[in-house]
């Protein structure tokens, strides 16, 4: 059963996610009849993509699609991504709205697929440093079991979003001309030239970030195992785009670092780059603009006798946010999803 060429919607057409996504659509090829762009009011009537006009969420707007990439923020997913669903449309929402949602399957193609087959009309994408980490983790969950992780990440500013990009120019353009770093922006502290040991904020008595317990709870969801045990320190650092991780992986059964990489190299979604002498590991700027979820510094823990240490690297606004989607979209319509939902 296949209703394509679909209508698609494009919520949050004019940001970063959102410009990917459009990019990707055209450049994938999905099968679309019509794209339409939205965005917040302010930008109604702006072009986006290829000579397409923004509209604004209205419940006159928002008929007679047949899927909606959402990427505009959790407010607006919460009020809208509904409205979608219950006008026909299937949600693919990049937010943290629905996340944690149990009638939302929260999936990554390459890792949990099978979960679409139960949405409800709305998908949940998941965080972009959770996403990158589990296509790694798979393979290895798969052949080993995974006891435990202990997670550092080195999150880009565009995880926050174009204003923090701006932020980060201007901070490192004024201290490099002695005029001062002026305005911190989206963050507590200056970020040019210095690391943040808060990505995301602290809930009122919590003493990890939201980004960090996003980390523990979506890698549970999407892995199926709750008692694996996540230990996450989330940094920002001055990189516009790629984030990388130091992940540390204790495994219920023995797996030796050469057959994590052997196993990683057939896996999907994965590129390997791993001659750590010869100067070959993932890097931000190799991964920025690419596809793959990169992995290296592939070795086995000193400290444990049973676990393995990674590095993992990928574009958060391609595989960390828009790539995934639109890899749903692909998903759901080569399994005749798109149409069809659990009651
Ligand atoms: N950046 C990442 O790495 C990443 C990764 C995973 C998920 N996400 C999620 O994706 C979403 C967007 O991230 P981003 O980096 O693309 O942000 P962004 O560049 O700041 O773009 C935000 C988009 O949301 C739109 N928007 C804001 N308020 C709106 C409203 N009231 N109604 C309709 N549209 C509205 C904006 O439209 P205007 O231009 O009109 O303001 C813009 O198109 C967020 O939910 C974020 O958590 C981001």
């Amino acid at each position: 059963m296949s209703g394509a060429p679909y209508r698609v919607a494009v919520v949050g057409a004019t940001g970063q996610v959102g410009g990917v996504l459009l990019a990707l659509l055209a450049e994938r090829s999905f099968p679309v009849s019509e794209i339409v762009p939205f965005a917040s009011s302010r930008s109604a009537g702006r072009m986006v993509g290829e000579g397409l006009v923004v509209q604004p969420l209205t419940e006159e707007t928002i008929q007679g699609f047949d899927l909606a990439l959402f990427s505009a923020g959790g407010a607006t997913s919460r009020a809208w991504s509904p409205r979608f669903a219950a006008a026909g449309a299937v949600v693919v929402d990049n937010s943290s709205a629905f996340r944690m949602d149990p009638d939302v399957p929260l999936v990554v193609s390459e890792v949990n697929p099978d979960d679409l087959a139960a949405h409800r009309g709305i998908v949940a994408n998941p965080n972009c440093s959770t996403m990158q980490m589990v296509v790694a983790l798979r393979p290895i969950q798969l052949a080993a079991g995974i006891e435990r992780l202990v997670v550092t990440t080195f999150q880009a500013v565009s995880g926050t979003g174009k204003n923090a990009v701006d932020t980060l120019r201007a901070q490192a353009g004024g201290v490099l001309s002695g005029d001062g770093a002026g305005d911190a922006g989206p963050y507590a502290h200056q970020i040019a030239f210095n690391a943040l040991p808060q990505a995301g904020s602290f809930a009122e008595g919590d003493d990890h970030t939201d980004e960090e317990r996003k980390l523990i709870n979506e890698t549970k969801k999407i892995l199926g195992d709750d008692t694996i045990r996540v230990s996450p320190t989330c940094v920002r650092v001055p990189v516009v785009n790629g984030h990388s991780e130091s992940v540390t992986i204790e495994t219920r059964a023995p797996l030796s670092a050469d057959d994590a990489r052997e196993l990683l190299r057939s896996a999907p979604g994965i590129v390997v780059l791993d001659d750590p002498a010869a100067g070959s590991y993932p890097m931000a700027i190799d991964a920025d603009g690419e596809d793959p979820v990169y992995v290296g510094r592939i070795r086995q823990d000193p400290g444990h006798p049973q676990a393995l240490s990674l590095w993992i690297v990928a574009d958060n606004l391609r595989k960390g946010a828009a790539l995934n989607a639109v890899q749903l979209a692909e998903v759901l319509h080569e399994r005749g999803l798109v149409g069809a939902r659990v009651a």
